[in-house]
């Protein structure tokens, strides 16, 4: 009978340590997960569009790991499925129906511009995974250039359609958008970047 109530305590207090250790897990967890979106929404405010910032970033939270390194590798992702998006958009554009010969030339060079863009992305990204070695400085610095090109080929889109009377306003209202928006998110993937060993 001792033995027996002996060990019923002991597997109600096993019950017990259990419970409260699951109880200490789940409170880490969120803790942790609270200080992965906390860093990644003070590092937004350094950004040139802070919510586009939240809104494409706060998802890669848990991912990032409250790593700036990790988080400007993120944000050129973003920015390069957004370009990825915007060629796909201007392509589609290229085919419709009604499009002039004009429009289709300035789209074709549009979709390069945006080609270019996405390929200076991969470089700044592939720049940003090179911080751990010697020429650390070097590598941070062409990631900064890379990524500013970037912006400079897609701005050359819109900019390169010097006569804008020959392009149907709803053409270039669509061309303005998709640049637009590799351009606000390549800008935040360089503020990142710039401001990158700030806290
Ligand atoms: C941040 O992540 C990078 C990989 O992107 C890694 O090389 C670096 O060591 C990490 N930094 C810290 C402080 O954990
Ligand atoms: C598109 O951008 C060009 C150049 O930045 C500008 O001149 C034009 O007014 C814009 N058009 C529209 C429809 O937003």
């Amino acid at each position: 009978m001792a033995n027996s109530c002996k060990s019923l305590i002991l597997y109600l207090f096993a019950i017990v340590v259990f419970f409260s250790q699951t109880q200490v897990l789940v409170t880490a967890a969120k803790d942790s997960r609270q200080a992965n979106t906390n860093f990644v929404k003070t590092k937004c405010k350094v950004t040139t569009y802070p919510s586009l910032c939240l809104k494409t970033l706060i998802p890669y939270a848990s991912s990032v790991k409250a790593n700036s390194t990790n988080l400007c590798k993120q944000a050129l992702n973003v920015a390069t499925k957004g370009a990825r998006d915007a060629s796909t958009i201007v392509s589609n554009l290229k085919k419709q129906k009604g499009i002039s010969q004009y429009e289709a030339a300035a789209l074709k060079d549009c979709i390069e511009d945006v080609q270019d863009a996405m390929y200076e992305l991969k470089r700044a990204f592939e720049a940003m995974g090179h911080l751990g070695d010697k020429d650390k400085e070097f590598q941070l610095s062409n990631a900064k250039t890379y990524a500013s090109a970037a912006i400079t080929d897609a701005d050359s889109c819109t900019g390169g359609l010097s006569d804008y009377s020959k392009v149907n306003p709803k053409v270039m209202d669509t061309i303005n958008r998709s640049m637009s928006v590799i351009i606000r998110l390549t800008s935040n993937a360089l503020s990142l970047i710039n401001h990158l060993y700030e806290y």
